[in-house]
C-alpha cells in the first residue's frame, strides 16, 4: 500500500487494516493509490501555454493503464492516435483502422485520464466524404467515448469540413506535413516541405487551419526551419513530431518512447526506456519459475482461516475412518 494512499484515505486504510472493510487484509487484491490533484488541461490552456512560451507535452496512449500513467505523470495532452492501427493492432499502416476500433480504445483511455486534454484521431475515411459524415463521426468520439477534441489530417483542402466540425461545438486538432493517412499519395513516409513550393503550401495549410480556429496543429516530418516559421507565424499552438525543437510542444508515440515498435526507429525517436527488454526479461523469469515450481510461493497463496482448516481436518479424518 502506498503512503500517498494512506495520506489521502486514512479512514479507508484504517478500515482495511482492521478488517472492518469486509475482509482480512490478505483478501484485498489491490488498493489504488490516488495521485496529486492537478489543473485540468483544456484547449484554452494550450493557447495560454503558447503565449507564455511554456512547452506543451503530448503522448499517445491506447489503453487504460498507460493512459493513467501518462496522465498522472502530468503530460498535457493524451492522444489516442490512429497509430494504434500499427502499435496495438499490428496493421501495416493506419488506413484500415475503423471508427469502432478507435472508439473502443478512446473509451478505455477516457477511463484513465483525469487532467490531460483527451484528443482522438479520426481514422481514414471517417471525414473525407462529406461534412455531415465528419460531424456524425466526430460527435461519436465525444458522445460515446468522451473525447474532448478530434484530430484530422490535412490543411487547406480539409478546412471547410474542419470548420463545420468546429461549428458543431467539437474542438479540432489539425495535422499537416507528413500525414500518414496520405501514405499512398506521398509514395511512402517521406519528410515533407523540402522545396519552396512545398514550404509555401505548408504555410498556406497552417494559416488556413489557424483561421478556422483549430485547437492545435500537429506538424509531422518537416524540416525544423519550416516548423519554426509556421510556429512563429500562427497563433495556434503547434505540436511537433519530427519537426524540430521550435514547435510549441512535442509529441511522441508511446511505443516509440518505450522501444516497443520492433522496426528501425525514425530519426526523431528517442527511447526513454526499454519496455521490450523489461517485458522479455519478466516473461522469461516467470516461465522459468513456473517450470521449476518456484511460482507461486506459499506467501503468494491464499489460506483457509484456522477454524475452517480445523473443521476440514476433522471431516477428512472422519471420512478416512469410515473407509477403514
Ligand atoms: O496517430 C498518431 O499517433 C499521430 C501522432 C504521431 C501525431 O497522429
Amino acid at each position: 500500500m502506498s503512503l500517498k494512499y494512506a495520506e489521502h484515505h486514512p479512514k479507508d486504510v484504517v478500515q482495511a487494516l482492521s478488517g472492518r472493510a469486509g475482509g482480512a487484509l490478505e483478501d484485498i487484491v489491490s488498493l489504488t493509490p490516488i495521485g496529486e490533484p492537478r489543473r485540468k488541461i483544456t484547449t484554452a490552456t494550450l493557447r495560454e501555454k503558447k503565449l507564455h512560451h511554456e512547452p506543451i507535452s503530448c503522448l499517445t496512449a491506447y489503453d487504460y493503464a498507460t493512459a493513467r500513467l501518462v496522465d498522472e505523470a502530468g503530460i498535457d495532452i493524451v492522444l489516442v492516435g490512429d497509430s494504434l492501427a500499427m502499435t496495438m493492432l499490428g496493421y501495416e499502416n493506419t488506413l484500415s483502422v475503423t471508427v469502432d476500433e478507435m472508439l473502443h480504445h478512446v473509451r478505455a483511455v477516457r477511463r484513465g485520464v483525469k487532467d490531460a486534454l483527451l484528443i482522438a484521431d479520426m481514422p481514414y475515411g471517417s471525414y473525407h466524404a462529406t461534412a455531415e459524415e465528419a460531424i456524425h463521426n466526430a460527435a461519436r468520439f465525444v458522445k460515446e467515448a468522451g473525447a474532448e477534441a478530434v484530430k484530422m489530417e490535412g490543411g487547406e483542402k480539409r478546412v471547410d469540413v474542419i470548420r463545420r466540425v468546429i461549428d458543431a461545438e467539437i474542438p479540432v486538432a489539425g495535422h499537416i506535413g507528413l500525414t500518414p493517412q496520405s501514405v499512398n499519395v506521398m509514395g511512402g513516409y517521406k519528410v515533407q516541405g523540402k522545396t519552396l513550393q512545398a514550404i509555401e503550401q505548408l504555410m498556406r495549410d497552417a494559416v488556413a487551419l489557424d483561421r478556422a480556429g483549430v485547437a492545435c496543429i500537429y506538424l509531422e516530418g518537416i524540416p525544423r526551419e519550416v516548423a519554426a516559421m509556421i510556429t512563429a507565424e500562427i497563433e495556434t499552438p503547434t505540436i511537433g513530431i519530427g519537426a524540430g525543437p521550435e514547435c510549441d510542444g512535442q509529441v511522441l508515440v508511446i511505443h516509440d518512447l518505450l522501444n516497443l515498435t520492433f522496426g528501425h526507429p525514425a530519426k526523431f525517436v528517442r527511447h526513454y526506456g526499454d519496455a521490450a527488454a523489461l517485458i522479455t526479461q519478466a516473461v522469461l523469469a516467470f516461465k522459468a519459475d513456473v517450470a521449476s515450481h518456484q511460482f507461486p510461493s506459499d506467501g503468494e497463496s491464499y489460506h483457509l482461516p484456522k477454524d475452517t482448516q480445523a473443521a476440514l481436518t476433522t471431516v477428512l479424518e472422519r471420512k478416512r475412518a469410515l473407509r477403514r
